[in-house]
């Protein structure tokens, strides 16, 4: 198997997502616990879930709570209960990375890559392709 010419295209882990049920409780834990606290709180319409960011050095732990019955977060959470959704890395050129995946003949959920929070550009790789780890690509 060869690897990319350019070199590692994972650059850093941008964020470990955890899918919770209840969004301020699962905050709360976080600032109890750890005296972590929320960096950034958003709304992702198009995901059908509320995020909360809590930075933790250079990354973040992202907790993602459904907006909507029929998110995919709500039917994970139905499917396997609270806990670990996805892996971000972070990457240069999410264009560059998602074509890499393609080109090794993995499977992904984004075909190109489309808007993020925080005005990210992301794209998520399929688990299947990915040893069972949903993975998102984030570019900054
Ligand atoms: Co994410």
């Amino acid at each position: 198997m060869s690897s990319p010419a350019a070199g590692p295209l994972l650059t850093e882990i941008d964020h470990v997502a955890i899918a919770v049920r209840d969004l301020d409780a699962a905050i709360e834990y976080y600032r109890s616990t750890f005296g972590a606290t929320v960096a950034h709180r958003e709304r992702v319409e198009s995901d059908g879930v509320e995020e909360a960011l809590i930075k933790v050095a250079d990354s973040y732990i992202q907790l993602i709570t459904p907006t909507a019955d029929d998110s995919t977060v709500a039917k994970f959470l139905e499917r396997k209960g609270e806990g670990l959704h996805h892996v971000g890395y972070r990457v240069d050129d999410c264009g560059v990375a998602l074509q890499a995946v393609k080109d090794a003949g993995g499977a992904v959920i984004d075909s190109e890559p489309r808007p993020g929070s925080r005005g990210t550009t992301v794209a998520f790789v399929h688990p299947k392709a990915a040893f069972g780890t949903l993975i998102e690509l984030v570019q900054e």
